[in-house]
This record gives C-alpha cells, structure tokens and sequence, in this order.
C-alpha cells in the first residue's frame, strides 16, 4: 500500500484525478469505479478541465458507480446520480449507455450489477472516499465482510455524516445499495482519497491497524496496487 501526503486537500485530490486521467490515457476504453461524497469533488473538476481543454477522452470509457440509497428518486439532489450528473457525467462525453450506479434492493439487483462489472471486464481503477468509521462505499463496519453489491443498513454515524445532504437526519435514507469488498478489493487499482482531521483516525487504522471487517479499509492492505492519498489533517496520525 502506497500513502502519500499533501499540503491540503486540493491537491491530495488533484493527485487523484491525474491518476484517473492516467487510466484514461493509457487505455481509451477504461472501466472506472467512481465514488461521491465531497472528498471527489476536486478530483472530478480536474478531469472535467483536462476534457474540456482536449486532453482526455471519455468517448470509449465506462463507469460503475460504488453505491447509491435505496428508494431515493435520481432525480433528487440528494442522490448519487444527481451528483454524479452535476459533477462529471454532464460536463464530459461519456456515453449514457457506459454509466451505472447500482439501484435496486434485492438480492438479484446486486448480482445484476455485478454481472454488469464482470461483463466490462473489471475494474481497471477504483475510486474510494473513506468513512470517519473506516468503510468505504456503504461498507459498514461488520462482523464480516461482503463480497458483491448488496443492500446495507446505514449506521448512525453515517446517517449522522450524510444529513448536511437532506433537510433533516430525519430524509436521510436508512439502506443503500453498495458495491461490497469482494468488488472493491477485484478492481485492478484502487485510489482512496481522506481530507480532514476527522478522518485521522480511520487513515491510521486503514494502514497501521490490523485487518478487521470493523474497519472496513483495512483489507486494502492486502490489495497489490492501493495507494492513499491524503493531506495534512487526515495523514496526522501517520507521522508520529
Ligand atoms: P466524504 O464521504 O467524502 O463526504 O467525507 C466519504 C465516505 O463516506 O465514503
């Protein structure tokens, strides 16, 4: 596992954004796991400037979203297609048919996702964000880890995390449907960024920790080609 600090959170998310543009160049046709949340944010703005100045080429590249929530409308500002649409999808080339997020609840809408996954051929770069609690897509701290896309009841401490989203914690749906670790963990590279001091602890455990479905992130360890990128706040407890 690679970890890299930067002066501050632009920039540990810019270098996050070279690495996807990296892909892009390298292979036209590439398959992106994307992730939301606001940690991307910067990164996704990067790439929407490399597209617009000629640089990169969605035309050929495909994308699966990690999660969306269960029951929400996409419409909605809250939902993940709403900000997947205002801050990537409806500013490049990407073709509609070449974009997925997962939806559904039931058992057999997780496998058709997965299905969708495998029959793209995998995917070449995964884009993660981190929870304060150590999960990554809805991958909540467990007493055992998921293998494929799945339905997941959302921890108070998400709920918490992802009211500022709604009009009150109350809106806040109670499932998603996530990506699982087996997903993640099958992606041929995977690029966690973490800003913030909220975020210390969780980047601590993720690296240093031992290997536990309580922190989710943990099994990233075992991932041949993970790198996390983080700034100051979030890598603090890294260099004591
Ligand atoms: P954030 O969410 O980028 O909004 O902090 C990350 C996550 O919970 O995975």
């Amino acid at each position: 596992m690679e970890f890299h600090v930067y002066e501050n959170a632009k920039a540990a998310c810019e270098a996050a954004g070279v690495l996807l543009a990296a892909q892009i160049t390298r292979k036209g046709d590439s398959v992106l796991g994307l992730a939301t949340g606001s940690t991307p944010i910067p990164a996704y703005a990067m790439l929407v400037s490399w597209y617009e100045r000629g640089v990169i080429d969605f035309d050929r590249v495909r994308t699966f979203n990690l999660d969306e929530y269960v029951g929400i409308d996409p419409q909605s500002p809250a939902s993940y297609h709403y900000f997947m649409h205002e801050h990537l999808f409806s500013k490049v080339n990407l073709r509609p048919e070449n974009v997925h997020l997962p939806s559904g609840q039931t058992a057999a809408d997780g496998r058709a996702y997965d299905e969708a996954i495998h029959a793209a051929g995998g995917i070449d770069i995964q884009l993660l964000g981190i929870g304060r609690n150590g999960h990554i897509g809805f991958n909540e701290p467990a007493g055992e880890f998921t293998y494929g896309t799945h339905t997941v009841t959302l921890t108070q401490s998400t709920i918490e995390a992802n009211a500022r989203f709604f009009a009150s914690p109350d809106d806040v749906p109670r499932q998603a449907i996530s990506m699982g670790i087996g997903n993640i963990m099958a992606a041929k590279c995977i690029v966690l960024v973490a800003t913030g001091s909220a975020k210390a602890d969780a980047v601590y455990r993720t690296i240093r920790g031992p290997i536990t479905p309580r922190v989710p992130a943990s099994i990233l360890q075992l991932h041949p080609c993970c790198v996390v990128l983080t700034d100051r706040e979030a890598g603090a407890l890294m260099m004591k």
